[in-house]
């Protein structure tokens, strides 16, 4: 994937975090994902006092893009770290974020996952690499 583009991905995904409703666990989590056109859709996470109903940022941003329209993913950026601290480590998608990316697949059959610390220190995956064998119908 061109550098720019990553880049772009993971700045979003730096301004979304910053949007998070996370007063329960005090985790920060933005995504910021790119669909064909270019076109780019951004999450964080959602909590609520009934905990188990907590949205992931990853999935905000992906029924963002759905609910516009949207049906494939090319690539998605996470990142994520408590309150008050900058990204120390890599926050992996959850499995149910894995599951729910594995439904919009693009062209190429596969979707590129950065987990990103930082603009210049991130590593790229495969989602087929991090959900092998996925659920279809
Ligand atoms: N979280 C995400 O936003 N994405 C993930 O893939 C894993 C976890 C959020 C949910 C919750 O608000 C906080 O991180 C701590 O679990």
């Amino acid at each position: 994937m061109n550098k720019k583009v990553i880049n772009l991905l993971i700045t979003e995904a730096q301004k979304a975090r910053k949007m998070a409703y996370a007063p329960y666990s005090n985790y920060l989590v933005g995504a910021a994902l790119v669909v064909p056109s270019g076109n780019i859709y951004t999450g964080c996470n959602v909590e609520n006092a009934s905990y188990g109903l907590t949205n992931c940022a990853e999935r905000t941003a992906i029924f963002k893009a759905v609910s516009e329209g949207q049906r494939h993913i090319d690539a998605i950026a996470i990142v994520g770290a408590p309150l008050m601290d900058e990204p120390s480590d890599y926050a992996y998608p959850c499995g149910s974020c894995r599951q729910v990316m594995s439904e919009f697949l693009p062209e190429s059959g596969n979707i590129e996952v950065i987990v990103a610390k930082s603009l210049d220190d991130y590593k790229i995956f495969k989602l087929s690499e991090l959900l092998p064998n996925s659920f279809n119908l």
